[in-house]
């Protein structure tokens, strides 16, 4: 038996929706009359919202809760997110843990955690139909950037992946549930919201779309920014690319991942669609907003890549110019096809194409940097930088960018960008308007 908790500390790992699960955990623990601390080490209850997408990532878990035990300690652990939805009771009999709690089933926390002070581990990794979103508290204090979950899961079942299983079919929220949370994230403080969905462009209510859903909280008053991560390239349609053209508040700034330039390998992960697709799509993106930045993400060493198709992947980051961009070793992860997969590319191997891939990602990365120097645009100021007076703020293409001045958290300031650094720019303010 452990007392039942009194203070709890959240830790997420892994993408933006985990974030965003997070502090629904948090909001629905301090709706309990729990109180939250920022240290790990002081809390009662600690919940580790975890990540499974590489070895890594989920290696973490096991460490975490290591570290949390030392010194005598022995706080509540509950695990929860996309390790706990994989592994379940592996975790309770490897490491002991009170809670298992997976990414559809969170909304039970509560529950979970009487139950485990009442002396039993409780385990939730259901996946019901009923959604989750229903039973949590509204929104009530957030950052001026906030995330707002429309679609979770995917039904694409590319070879390398873990999240058609960890996080299961595609859904998507209904479109007056979304529109109500965006309404209510904006009464907390937001002024940029961030859909998030693992296939986020693939959202559909009836017979709209993601643009219908944009254009509807474009309508909300005080509401300055719009984004959206994480995207397919095949579910990139014709009225999200208009939107991108005519859409003020949806910032010029597209994460689109395609993992390789090689049309073999693509193949190979069931991507369902070719080099030369995705390079025409972008055209396509690029003649309605031609100042838009791109992203994307890449898997170096993924089973038969060969030194050509890896030369293809460096082509067509030489092709597109991405402004940002995240790159990966391929990570066998249990359960997917490609797990079994021969031609498995050497440790050494795929070490130096990540090399290769990342430097040429960061030259790309600090020449879209550099070119916005001399530009005017509007920063939304997220938090205090390191020196005094300075404050951080992001540009509409998702650039850090430093200001000094009386700038508050929220503001949205005009600036001249004059310098660029590797990753963030200098800016000069214009005009500031208050929140
Ligand atoms: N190994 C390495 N990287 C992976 N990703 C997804 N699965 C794997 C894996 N098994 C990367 C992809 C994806 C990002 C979120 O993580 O690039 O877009
Ligand atoms: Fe990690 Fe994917 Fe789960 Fe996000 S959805 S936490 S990236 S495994």
């Amino acid at each position: 038996m452990k007392p039942a908790p009194k203070t709890f500390h959240v830790k997420s790992f892994g993408c933006q929706m985990n974030v965003y699960d997070g502090e629904r955990m948090a909001e629905l623990m301090t709706a309990q009359g729990l109180t939250a601390t920022t240290d790990a080490g002081e809390a009662d209850l600690v919940v580790l919202n975890t990540c499974h997408i590489r070895e890594k990532a989920t290696d973490k878990v096991y460490s975490d809760i290591g570290r949390l035990r030392k010194g005598g300690r022995s706080p509540m652990i509950a695990v929860a997110g996309c390790v706990a939805q994989a592994e379940g009771e592996e975790i309770v009999a490897r490491a002991k843990v009170d809670v298992v709690v997976g990414p559809q089933a969170y909304h039970n926390l509560p529950e979970l955690v009487a139950k485990a002070a009442a002396g039993a581990p409780a385990l939730d990794t259901d996946m019901p139909l009923a959604s989750k979103f229903g039973h949590l508290p509204a929104r009530r204090r957030v950052g001026p950037s906030a995330f707002l979950t429309v679609q979770e899961g995917c039904d694409k079942f590319c070879t390398y992946c873990v999240v058609p299983y960890t996080r299961g079919a595609e859904i998507s929220r209904p479109f007056d549930a979304i529109v109500d949370e965006a309404r209510a994230l904006v009464d907390a403080g937001a002024r940029e919201i961030t859909l998030l969905g693992q296939n986020v462009n693939a959202w559909s209510d009836d017979a709209r779309g993601l643009h219908d859903l944009i254009r509807a909280i474009d309508r909300i008053p005080g509401l300055a920014r719009i984004r959206y991560t994480t995207s397919h390239p095949n579910d990139m349609t014709q009225g999200l690319i208009d939107a991108h053209g005519d859409v003020e508040s949806l910032m010029p700034y597209l994460h689109l991942p395609v993992q390789s330039g090689s049309t073999g390998i693509l193949k190979a992960m069931n991507r369902s669609h070719g080099r030369d697709d995705y390079l025409r799509l972008l055209d396509r993106v690029r003649a309605v907003r031609p100042d838009i930045a791109l992203s994307g993400d890449f898997i170096v060493g993924f089973p038969g890549e060969s030194e050509r198709d890896f030369a293809d992947t460096l082509s067509l980051v030489d092709a597109v110019g991405y402004a940002q961009a995240f790159s990966f070793k391929y990570s066998p992860r249990p359960g997917t096809p490609a797990a079994t997969m021969a031609d498995e590319v050497p440790a050494a191997i795929m070490d130096e194409r990540l090399q290769r891939l990342q430097a040429a990602l960061g030259r790309d990365q600090q020449a879209f940097n550099r070119a916005s120097v001399g530009r005017t645009c509007t920063i939304l100021v997220e938090r205090p930088g390191k020196l005094p007076g300075q404050m951080l703020g992001k540009s509409p293409w998702l650039q850090s960018v430093h200001v000094i001045g009386p700038h508050a958290i929220g503001d949205l300031v005009e600036v001249e960008l004059t310098a660029a650094g590797p990753v963030s720019l200098t800016g000069v303010a214009r005009v500031s308007q208050a929140a």
